[in-house]
């Protein structure tokens, strides 16, 4: 469970401060899969940043199962637009790179390779990243989290490089796989119809300072031919207009 208390956050530099988050508060149940969606700016990044550990120059209390957010102690997969792979390492490498890190070791079981297998990617291994292409790279970088079974996995804006085709495939395959994975997952998107088809709830953010406009229940997550139900309509309209009005 991910709990945030009044999470603020500045930037500091010699121009001057500039207030990132204001007052942000979430609380998330365990095994939760959250959008959050705002415009350019608002901080979304920099909540990521918080979450993962990076950031640690901040107001407020970050939670992750009741302790503080540390990296050392506390799995925390990271799934960025541009893939983050190791372009020295073969796929193979590169997925079972957090293993050996945080085990010592690099072998596979038997659910690590049907994992490979779901996201299509098992006959991929020797491969070198640039060997791939967009979208068979994000598939790595989405085994490499997954294999990890983090307590906490952040997504930002992973799939917005991708053709629209590419995209909404692996969209599906994420959803898939989180679904047989169920890890708390904080997935940040700038667009509307993503964070409907993703986000078990979607958080609305104002723009920067960023704080949160509403948690919504989204009735949409992961629903075939969304474009044609009611539903999406007006969840659609809901978000639009929250974020039109800021
Ligand atoms: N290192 C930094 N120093 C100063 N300002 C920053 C820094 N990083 C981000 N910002 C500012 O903080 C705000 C939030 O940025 P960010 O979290 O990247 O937004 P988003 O991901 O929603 O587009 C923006 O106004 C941005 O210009
Ligand atoms: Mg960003």
């Amino acid at each position: 469970m991910i709990a945030v208390k009044d999470l603020s956050v500045k930037y500091k530099s010699n121009r001057g401060e500039v207030q990132a988050l204001n007052k942000v508060n979430i609380n998330m149940a365990a095994g939760d899969l959250y959008t959050v969606i705002g415009p350019s700016g608002c901080g979304k990044s920099t909540l990521l940043y918080v979450l993962s550990g990076i950031l640690t120059d901040f107001e407020g209390s970050v939670l992750i199962n009741g302790k503080p957010v540390n990296p050392r102690t506390q799995r925390i997969g990271l799934i960025l637009q541009n893939y983050g792979l190791l372009p020295w390492k073969t796929v193979y490498q590169n997925v079972t790179l957090g293993l050996k890190i945080k085990y010592g070791h690099t072998g596979l079981n038997e659910d690590g390779r049907h994992l490979l297998q779901q996201l299509g990617i098992d006959d991929l291994l020797n491969r070198y990243p640039k060997e791939l292409s967009g979208g068979q790279q994000q598939r790595v970088a989405i085994a490499r989290a997954f294999m990890l079974k983090p307590d906490l996995l952040l997504m930002d804006e992973p799939f917005s490089a991708l053709d629209a085709i590419t995209r909404e495939e692996i969209q599906e395959l994420f959803l898939e796989t989180w679904q047989k994975n169920p890890v708390n997952t904080v997935f940040v998107t700038h667009s509307v119809d993503e964070a409907l088809y993703l986000g078990r709830k979607v958080a609305v953010f104002s723009p920067s300072p960023g704080r949160i406009l509403e948690v919504a229940d989204n009735p949409c997550f992961h629903k075939d031919k969304l474009q044609f139900k009611d539903e999406y309509h007006e969840m659609s309209m809901h978000l639009r207009s929250l974020l039109s009005k800021g």
